[in-house]
């Protein structure tokens, strides 16, 4: 049976960067889930299916189970690709985020990504990183991880992450952004946001991102 390390949480805690990090460090895959939604969410912004109001959810699920998407590590990133197009730097905005977490109530939608994220499960062993990664995905993993932080703090680290990239953001739209995605997440009927019984729960609030790599470190050796 290949080990899973799950990480869990919601956004701006760090998730991305420390799974990344773990990942190397073992020298297992790395399943970048929300990657997987946002893809998604692109698709289906593309196709016009993200217009109606309450969205049609046939065609969204029948779409999201038939995505020709393709993942590769490029320059220590994961790119993804739709229709063979590099789509990497559309998926970062942050309104790719809100429309993957539209789509992400959608529990047939997310049935029909089930297998495409366990395919990802391959020796050495694999470091998943997502929402609901350890409660649904991979509810046999060895190590559950589940971070949070406060919203200040990960709306900060959000900004600072997207004046980074280019974007222009405010600290405002970003905590508003973040607590209404927060929001959603907590509140969907299905794979809603909150630790597996067996997570070890981490609030990173003040710590940096090497401080909470060395407890995810420490943890993996346990
Ligand atoms: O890290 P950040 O919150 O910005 O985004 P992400 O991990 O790329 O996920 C974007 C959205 O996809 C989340 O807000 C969730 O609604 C959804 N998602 C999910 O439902 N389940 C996952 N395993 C991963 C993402």
């Amino acid at each position: 049976n290949v080990p899973v390390i799950t990480i869990d949480g919601p956004g701006g805690v760090g998730k991305g960067t420390l799974s990344r990090l773990l990942a190397a460090r073992l020298g297992w895959h790395l399943l970048d889930s929300g990657l997987i939604y946002r893809a998604a969410g692109l698709a289906a912004a593309r196709a016009g299916l993200l217009q109606a109001q309450p969205l049609d959810e046939v065609p969204l699920i029948a779409l999201a189970r038939d995505l020709p998407l393709h993942f590769a590590e490029q320059d220590a990133a994961t790119h993804a690709f739709l229709h063979g197009e590099d789509v990497t730097e559309e998926l970062r905005s942050a309104e790719a985020g809100q429309r993957a977490s539209q789509l992400a109530v959608i529990a047939d939608l997310r049935r029909a990504l089930l297998q495409r994220q366990r395919d990802f499960r391959q020796p050495p062993g694999l470091v998943a990183d997502g929402r609901d990664m350890g409660t649904v995905v991979f509810p046999d993993a060895p190590l559950k991880v589940f971070i949070t932080a406060s919203v200040e703090e990960r709306s900060k680290r959000r900004l600072k992450q997207l004046l980074e990239q280019g974007a222009s953001a405010t600290l405002a739209q970003v905590e508003r952004e973040i607590a209404e995605r927060d929001r959603r997440d907590r509140e969907r009927s299905v794979a809603p946001l909150v630790p597996a019984p067996d997570a070890r729960v981490l609030d990173n609030s003040g710590q940096t991102i090497e401080q909470t790599f060395r407890v995810l470190e420490g943890w993996t050796r346990d």
